[in-house]
């Protein structure tokens, strides 16, 4: 790989890099060559299944980089702003960082990142949050790790189909149509404006009478979702029938509220979340959530640094297996409490 700084003047620039306050991250900070560096820039550090995913890149990336290279990752949080990512892509880059995995903050702003790693020959690997095609084109060094939306909204519509057609206490109210709410990720975000119309696709498929009480957005996040949850349930009590969630963190924020309001177990409505976390796995082991669907973060790690070490070592890239051009999506899976175990071992 060609690059325009030599390692002295890196090595110079990491080293005040590191006087800078740079959030939790110092540690990590680069001193000597014969590494090989790894920035990682993601969009919020509160977010669950980031945070799940990027252990098992460290991890992954240990197991596979073998005896012959050494890799030090440098973890950067943009906390939900653009910008702030920018300039932490250009620190990473003056930093010497050889490889770039970015989850964008604003999917559809990827050009300032894209001019600098084009500009400076440095890999980009986005993840989790997808550029437009268009975008990914700009360059022949850049890829995407991730999975379909489609996929993930539509096995979530199956199982609760399932279970709709099984068991007959979800239809509380016996009116033949099953009451819901969505508890909707971020606006703007591919896994949830698609997760939410595939949802209902699936169970309409099915034959299934759905009426649409309402839906909040809650921002991927367990703490907003409680509370919206309370909205909804102050407004509509036991009307709900179903909640639908686009992620794990937000099915666990609804049964949250449900808590709090003091509601008894057998009032809570089914709940079905989409992620397979630590915690949502736990969820469904426990039967507080009816399922899930399985988000394969190790799998997507594990592309990650397949791809990242290729990149480094200038061959095995031939290996990887890309769907379209330069992307990698990896499939969901359906969880339930028959299978839970299987994935609950998994995600070590
Ligand atoms: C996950 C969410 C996560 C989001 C972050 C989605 O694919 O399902 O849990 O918050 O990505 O971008
Ligand atoms: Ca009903």
């Amino acid at each position: 790989m060609k690059r325009k700084r030599t390692r002295a003047a890196a090595a110079g620039i990491l080293a005040a890099a590191a006087l800078l306050p740079l959030g939790g991250c110092a540690k990590e900070e680069p001193e000597a060559s014969g590494k090989n560096y790894i920035g990682v820039a993601y969009y919020n550090q509160s977010d669950t299944f980031l945070n799940e995913l990027l252990d098992s890149f460290r991890s992954q990336l240990k197991d596979m980089q073998g005896g012959d290279m050494e890799t030090v990752v440098m973890v950067r949080d943009a906390a939900g702003s653009q910008r702030t990512q920018d300039d932490q892509v250009k620190e990473l880059i003056s930093a010497g960082c050889d490889i770039l995995c970015v989850n964008l903050v604003d999917r559809a702003d990827p050009s300032e990142i894209i001019d600098l790693a084009r500009e400076n020959e440095v890999p980009i690997i986005f993840f989790n949050r997808e550029p437009v095609a268009e975008d990914l084109m700009q360059w022949d060094g850049l890829y995407y790790v991730g999975a379909e939306a489609e996929q993930s909204g539509y096995m979530q519509g199956e199982l609760a189909a399932d279970l709709i057609e099984t068991d007959s206490q979800v239809d509380r109210n016996r009116d033949g149509k099953i009451q819901y709410v969505v508890l909707e990720g971020e606006v703007g975000h591919q896994d949830a404006i698609i997760r939410t119309e595939t949802v209902v696709e699936a169970l309409t498929d099915r034959g299934i009478e759905l009426e649409k009480l309402s839906y909040q957005i809650a921002n991927w996040n367990r703490a907003q979702a409680e509370n919206r949850m309370e909205q909804l349930i102050g407004q509509y009590g036991s009307q709900i029938e179903l909640v639908l969630a686009n992620n794990d963190d937000m099915a666990l924020g609804a049964l949250d509220a449900y808590k709090n309001m003091n509601y008894t177990e057998a009032a809570y409505p089914v709940v079905f979340g989409i992620d397979g976390t630590k915690a949502g796995l736990e969820a469904v082991m426990d039967s507080e959530i009816a399922g899930t669907v399985y988000n394969d973060k190790e799998g997507q790690a594990g592309a990650m640094a397949r791809i990242a070490l290729a990149l480094l070592r200038g061959e095995g890239l031939e290996d990887v297996e890309f769907q379209s051009e330069r992307c990698v999506y990896l499939p969901y899976e359906k969880v339930t409490k028959g299978n839970v175990s299987e994935y609950l071992m998994r995600s070590r």
